[in-house]
């Protein structure tokens, strides 16, 4: 078995997953979204410090495992440097007192092998993954060969519901929130501009989107002096649409081009029922299959770190205590 621990941002996570059938065989996941919502985002010093509470807790859970483990894998980047470095020093102790072999994990490797968990994994496909740090089109084709085919040049999707959320005083993370407004919403009532309408390249935007929404709050203000229910369900209404309709017009021209067979979409934001229907129909219409990870394997948890750890453990890509590093962003998955 190998132990998964997680903590690039705001959730504490602990996996042990059998390495010849890929069973999950214990998961715990402690989010600090409560303690964060205050502030509208997460704080990393504090995310830091809770994972310092929340780990040994639930390593505490998993003793009676040690002796099966055959490895200690951990995400390495890309995420918060403080919250990452927690996670990382716990992996390294277990790692030289079980004396087991370390694996350093990429969160986005994680976030499209959450479509494998407990399963066989199934490359190459093209993932679209959309979290609070990423928005990005990935041509996954193994392990160890995956493209980034389009990023975003500010924000990302995630974070852009986080913003509306903030701006609307609805609490943290805004994602679940906004989509929940959303549903009782007219979606055709404030005309927010999709991004990057008429740019010919593949790549993502969300800062203009963000301050279009933030302007017309304004001006509801300022106009009625205030924002009633059914405003903030109308601008979520109308914002959610906008995002999504900017995903959708960059990969449907991504489609034109590539023609792909598979198609995922992961990622703490891919839960986001508007996003995944409009995909789906998209590749109802070119042809491709579409993946989706279980909706409590979207955000980030250790189970599917874990599950990249199983791959990594079979071609022996373990990395030395002393030469792993934490690195905050990465360029690309090498
Ligand atoms: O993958 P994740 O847990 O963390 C990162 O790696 O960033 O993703 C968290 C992000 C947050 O920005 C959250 O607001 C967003 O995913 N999110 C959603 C939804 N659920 C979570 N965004 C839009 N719609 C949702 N239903
Ligand atoms: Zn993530």
């Amino acid at each position: 078995m190998i132990l998964s621990i997680e903590s690039s941002c705001d959730d504490s996570s602990i996996a042990i997953t059998q390495i010849e059938t890929n069973k999950l065989i214990y998961h715990k996941k402690i989010s600090q979204e409560l303690q964060h919502s205050v502030y509208g985002g997460v704080v990393p010093e504090l995310a830091a410090r809770l994972h310092v509470e929340a780990l040994p807790k639930i390593l505490q859970e998993c003793k009676v495992y040690f002796p099966k483990l055959k490895a200690i894998a951990v995400t390495n980047a890309p995420g918060l440097s403080v919250t990452l470095m927690e996670g990382v020093t716990m992996a390294k102790a277990l790692s030289i007192s079980l004396d087991l072999p370390l694996i350093a994990v990429n969160h986005l490797k994680g976030h499209i092998y959450s479509l494998f968990i407990e399963k066989q994994s199934l490359l190459p496909m093209t993932v679209l993954l959309v979290s609070g740090g990423h928005t990005q089109i990935i041509e996954a084709n193994s392990l160890k060969d995956m493209n980034i085919i389009a990023t975003t040049i500010d924000d990302s999707f995630g974070e852009s519901f986080d913003k509306v959320a903030k701006m609307l005083g609805l609490g943290y993370p805004g994602g679940p929130i906004v989509q929940e407004k959303a549903m009782n919403g007219d979606d055709s009532r404030f005309d927010f501009p999709v991004p990057l309408r008429q740019s010919p390249r593949i790549e993502f935007s969300y800062s203009g989107l963000k301050n279009a929404v933030r302007l017309e709050i304004e001006r509801q203000i300022q106009k009625e002096g205030g924002l009633i229910e059914q405003d903030i369900c109308d601008i979520c209404a109308s914002f959610q649409k906008t995002a999504a309709a900017h995903i959708l017009q960059k990969t449907k021209k991504y489609f034109k081009q590539n023609a792909p067979k598979h198609f995922s979409i992961v990622g703490g934001a891919s839960a986001n029922i508007y996003l995944r229907t409009q995909i789906e129909n998209l590749c109802n219409q070119y042809g491709a299959s579409l993946s989706l990870s279980q909706l409590q394997y979207c955000s980030d948890n250790a189970a599917m770190i874990g599950r990249v750890a199983v791959e990594q453990y079979k071609i022996d890509d373990f990395v030395n205590v002393d030469e792993i590093d934490i690195q905050s962003r990465v360029k690309d998955f090498k």
